[in-house]
């Protein structure tokens, strides 16, 4: 049986594709685009037309599936638009879903991911939740730009600190549930980098590999969510589930580490100096 990958394309979704082919597992990649998807992954991989919001999508994507790698696309903030798809994984048997969900959901209302989470294990599908840390890739993805253009890291985050994780490694921390569905039913795992850092230090960080002063600039939320809406044109349903969590990042609830990698995969986590110099031309 095989394994299908929601969010194919994105950046946690890339990474538990491949880590799943070098399991030697037989994967079919879901999204909007599968000619867009199929260039991008390489002929190893299947590829379904998908869509959440289109429940004719949900049969065929499921055909010949056992378990399936399960992510929130950022712009749909509403935890109910997932339901309908769950609701099909139980009809179709799935064995294990791993969801992509968030440090700290299980005592924080307020994030999508909690009540996606508590829907999948309602309807009774066998579950593994995975819940990282903020990824890395934010700030060598949608950070980028106004690293490049402006020399500033701009993000209400006050103070606070992050534990920072590679998507890399929550592919592979994925692939290694969904590998041994039986060993890890019904499980959740926090998993996140080696070290928290506040922004002040990402900032020297990136200054220090790309030899140019980078600034956090340390904004408050009006003032980010005013840039991200109006000057960057970002979906607002997409800011504002950052606003929320920026504002609780801010009370520390993204500073844990966990060993949580380590345990599920016998590996230690990327640091962000390293993650740094691996991408130093994103931020050229
Ligand atoms: N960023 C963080 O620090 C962080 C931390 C913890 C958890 N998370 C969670 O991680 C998730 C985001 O993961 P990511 O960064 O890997 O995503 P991403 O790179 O933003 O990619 C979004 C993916 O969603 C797919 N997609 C968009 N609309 C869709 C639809 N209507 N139906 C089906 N697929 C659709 C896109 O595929 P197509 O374009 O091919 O449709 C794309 O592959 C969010 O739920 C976020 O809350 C993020």
């Amino acid at each position: 049986m095989k394994i299908l990958v929601t969010g194919a394309s994105g950046n946690v979704g890339k990474t538990v594709v491949q880590a799943l082919l070098d399991y030697n597992e037989e994967v079919v990649a879901a999204g909007g685009d599968p000619e867009r998807i199929q260039s991008l992954l390489g002929q190893q991989v299947e590829v379904v037309k998908f869509d959440f919001t289109d429940a004719t999508t949900f049969d065929k994507a499921l055909v010949g599936i056992d378990r399936v790698f399960l992510m929130r696309p950022p712009h749909l903030g509403n935890p109910q638009d997932l339901y309908p798809f769950i609701d099909s994984m139980k009809a179709h048997n799935i064995k294990l879903v791993s969801f992509l969900s968030l440090m700290g959901v299980e005592n924080n209302p307020i994030p999508p991911h909690h009540k996606i989470e508590k829907y999948i294990e309602k309807v009774g599908l066998p579950y593994a939740h995975v819940r990282p840390g903020f990824f890395m890739q934010n700030i060598s993805g949608v950070h980028a730009e106004e690293i490049r253009t402006m020399n500033q890291i701009y993000v209400p985050a006050g103070r606070s600190k992050t534990s920072f994780i590679d998507a890399a490694d929550i592919g592979l921390s994925v692939a290694t549930l969904l590998h041994d569905p039986e060993k890890y039913v019904n499980t959740s795992h926090t998993i996140t980098g080696p070290e928290s850092l506040d922004y002040f230090q990402i900032a020297e960080i990136i200054s220090q590999v790309n030899n140019r002063k980078i600034k956090y600039a340390n904004i408050g939320f009006l003032k980010y969510r005013k840039h991200y809406i109006k000057h960057r044109k970002l979906d607002q349903k997409y800011v504002d589930v950052t606003v929320a969590l920026y504002f609780m990042t801010r009370m520390g609830t993204a500073k844990k580490v966990t060993n949580g990698f380590y345990e599920l995969t016998g590996k230690h986590p990327k640091s962000f100096k390293q993650f740094a110099i691996e991408n130093k031309k994103a931020f050229e």
